[in-house]
């Protein structure tokens, strides 16, 4: 159920993050977020559905082609289970979806609109707004993965697109790493681990999560341990493992539910895994923790953003100043002032963040 404190606690963060993205300063402004990153195949749609409950289009190859923005929030046990789709460009309209299922042939639908006439592959994102009681209070990032080689059917130009925009959501200082990293491969091979190292190299803002344990080889679970404990390549974050489902299980039509029951079974089962530190396992924990961190990371950053924006604003007022001792045509000077006028109203907002409204709820 939804607890007092919780919401008091989490919500109110959450959507202050969101309102500065809504003011559209994404471009000057770096908000916190969590994206989910990692090779082709790693498993970061399956965590993204682990995570909502939303069967994500998913397989092998190029499936995910362009960023999708998931806005979770958990609404009260007896609410109905809601979302709307839509995408980031001009013109867009909202899209709802009565289920989860039918929320994934829209995510589907969309990509193909927004990829038609780009090489199956867009920078412009889908932004996915979902409430139900069981959804965590989190806004996750879901991107294509990084490709190394060309296949079949692909061109080089596009992998160059696919590989700058992770790099464009690597770089931003705000962003959390989700770096997905499947157990199953030899963890010095990861392309993803790397790419986030050279970022990020104190792993201030990378959280590995290790996905496929039941695809392990006989043998190879002690290196595994190894990762998972932050030994064998450490991150501040550290790692979390978690099972999705997997093609044979989509296949079965495994619900959600079981997938979910399925993987305590399995960690609670596994003659090695079942001796670690419970909270280095499964989605559940991995939800807590990640809420968690956005939360925190949200709240240090708040005095940054604002010094910034304030950095912005007087960056403004003097270009605003030039403008009009050139008596420059209304127009551009109009758009200036419409500028400061919106830079002073965000300036504010975050004002009153600080030090009102937000702090008086905690
Ligand atoms: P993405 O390309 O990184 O988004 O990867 P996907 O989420 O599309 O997953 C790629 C394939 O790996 C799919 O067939 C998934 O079913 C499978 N998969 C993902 N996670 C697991 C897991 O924990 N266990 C198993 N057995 N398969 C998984
Ligand atoms: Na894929
Ligand atoms: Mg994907």
């Amino acid at each position: 159920s939804l607890d007092k404190s919780y919401t008091k606690n989490v919500r109110p963060w959450l959507e202050l993050a969101e309102d500065l993205r809504a003011l559209s300063l994404d471009h000057t402004l770096a908000v916190p977020q969590i994206c989910v990153m990692g090779d082709q195949s790693s498993g970061k749609s399956s965590v993204l559905e682990a995570l909502s409950g939303v069967p994500f289009p998913r397989g092998s190859g190029l499936v995910t082609r362009c960023p999708c923005r998931m806005v979770m929030r958990r609404a009260a046990p007896d609410a109905p289970w809601a979302a709307v789709a839509s995408t980031t460009t001009s013109g867009s309209s909202s899209i709802t979806a009565e289920s989860p299922e039918e929320l994934t042939s829209i995510i589907s639908r969309l990509t193909e609109s927004l990829t038609r006439n780009t090489h199956g592959f867009s920078t412009e994102s889908i932004i996915v707004r979902l409430t139900s009681p069981l959804s965590p209070d989190l806004t996750v990032v879901d991107l294509p993965g990084i490709v190394r080689t060309a296949t079949v059917g692909q061109n080089v130009a596009v992998i160059e697109e696919v590989n700058s925009l992770i790099d464009d959501y690597l770089k931003q200082e705000r962003t959390i790493i989700l770096a997905v990293i499947p157990a199953n491969q030899d963890i010095a091979t990861v392309d993803i681990l790397e790419r986030a190292q050279h970022v990020d190299p104190d792993g201030e803002r990378t959280l590995g999560v290790l996905t496929k344990p039941d695809l392990i080889g006989p043998g190879n679970e002690e290196e595994v341990v190894a990762v998972l404990s932050n030994v064998r390549k450490p991150l501040k974050l550290g790692y979390v493992m978690v099972k999705n489902r997997s093609q044979a299980q989509i296949k079965q039509g495994t619900s959600h539910e079981a997938a979910r029951a399925e993987e305590l079974r399995f960690f609670d089962s596994h003659p090695v895994f079942s001796r670690l530190d419970k909270r280095l396992l499964g989605i559940s924990n991995l939800t807590t923790s990640l809420t968690k961190l956005l939360v925190r990371r949200i709240q240090e950053e708040l005095a940054p953003m604002k010094r910034q924006v304030e950095m912005l604003l007087s960056k403004v007022r003097t270009d605003v100043r030039a403008v009009s001792s050139y008596g420059t045509a209304s127009t551009p000077s109009e758009r200036q002032k419409l500028l400061v006028t919106l830079t002073q109203e965000f300036v504010r907002h975050l004002n009153d963040c600080v030090r009102g409204e937000y702090r008086d709820r905690l």
